[in-house]
């Protein structure tokens, strides 16, 4: 009997309108265009700014695409999974809204929260919930309100988040297509270096939590990028090396975008030539668990069946990890 595994069927995204250039952050915050250019590769990115909206509109405007793309009838939905580190509220978790909203019934589900690297975990969970045999149409949500925990007077982090929502369709396929192989990581020693202090159950909201600004992301940047750079880089030639896998038989790396110099050493260090590197870091920032799969989303016009990728991550926790994946479709 052939080896099922969990394909990506269909891939949609939302984008919010307004776009944040470097130019109107410079009348923000001490910044320039050519700052945030060279450091970190951004020259815009999207907010949602309408009163009342957050993680679960954008996700639920993303998979009502999604939905009439491929065809899908909401009730056949059996499970949901949205990895986000912007949830609406504490709880009930997402996924639960957006299922709502969606009017999908027969399904369970729950948040999964890996910050960056939120995707690579979340398309590994459902692979092996598809390799249970149990689970027919998954969809997998992946997006971020990262302007809901940015604080906009701080220039080490403001320039670098942007919004945005996915949405992916995934099935069993007994075709050799799908997740081949993965690596995840998660270690602690990032919890010092890259978090949000309040909003938990260790500092609850309060006055100190609000007068400190410890609802907003930290960042020291310098100490997560060399993390960042030699991990994802590590990854990638592991995963490459044990699937035997040269830089010619990869169609493209799809990294998490956090700053181009990191994904430009990941790719390097892949043997990769500049062309077979997925970019969206200068058009939408760092949109945190929705960055590969809007990359997987504007690709994919131009993926063919059969097409090998290495997805990589690396976000707070840290948590790191990479995923081979057989593109499993030709465009429509
Ligand atoms: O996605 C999850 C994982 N996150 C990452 O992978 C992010 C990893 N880190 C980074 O991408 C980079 O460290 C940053 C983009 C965050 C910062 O770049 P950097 O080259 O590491 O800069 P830095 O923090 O060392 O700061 C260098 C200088 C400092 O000035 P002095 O002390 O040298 O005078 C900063 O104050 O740049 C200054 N600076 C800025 N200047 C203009 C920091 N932010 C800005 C800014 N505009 N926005």
């Amino acid at each position: 009997m052939s080896k099922i595994r969990a394909a990506i069927t269909g891939i949609e995204a939302f984008l919010p309108d307004y776009i944040l250039n470097n130019h109107e952050l410079s009348t923000m915050v001490d910044t320039s265009d050519e700052w945030i250019t060279q450091r970190v590769g951004i020259k815009e990115r999207r907010i949602l700014k309408e009163e009342g909206k957050a993680t679960s509109y954008m996700m639920a405007e993303a998979a009502r695409k999604l939905l009439q793309k491929t065809g899908t009838n909401p009730d056949d939905i059996d499970l949901v999974i949205a990895a986000t580190t912007t949830a609406d509220m504490v709880f009930p978790a997402t996924a639960c809204l957006v299922a709502h909203e969606l009017g999908i019934r027969n399904a369970w589900g729950y948040d999964l929260l890996a910050a960056c690297s939120g995707f690579v975990f979340a398309l590994e969970t459902v692979n092996n919930f598809i390799l249970g045999g149990n689970y027919k149409k998954i969809l997998l949500l992946a997006g971020d309100k990262m302007s809901s925990i940015v604080n906009y007077q701080d220039r080490n982090t403001c320039p670098l988040f942007g919004d945005a929502a996915t949405a992916l369709l995934i099935e069993p396929t007994t075709e050799e297509c799908g997740v081949m192989d993965h690596i995840c990581h998660i270690d602690g020693s990032g919890k010092d270096v890259l978090f949000m202090k309040a909003g938990g159950s260790l500092h609850p909201a309060s006055h100190e939590t609000v007068d400190n600004r410890w609802h907003y992301v930290y960042q020291e940047g310098k100490t997560v990028f060399k993390a960042a750079v030699s991990r994802m880089a590590d990854v990638t030639e592991e995963i490459m090396k044990r699937n035997q896998l040269t830089a010619d038989d990869l169609a493209w790396l799809v990294p998490h975008q956090a700053n181009l110099r990191i994904i430009d050493a990941t790719g390097q260090r892949a043997g990769l030539t500049p062309d077979k590197v997925a970019i969206n870091i200068d058009r939408y920032g760092n949109t945190t668990a929705a960055t590969i799969p809007l990359c997987l989303w504007e690709l994919e016009h131009k993926l063919r069946k059969g097409d090998n990728l290495v997805l990589v991550a690396f976000g707070g926790g840290f948590t790191w990890g990479a995923i081979y994946l057989k593109w499993a479709y030709d465009p429509k």
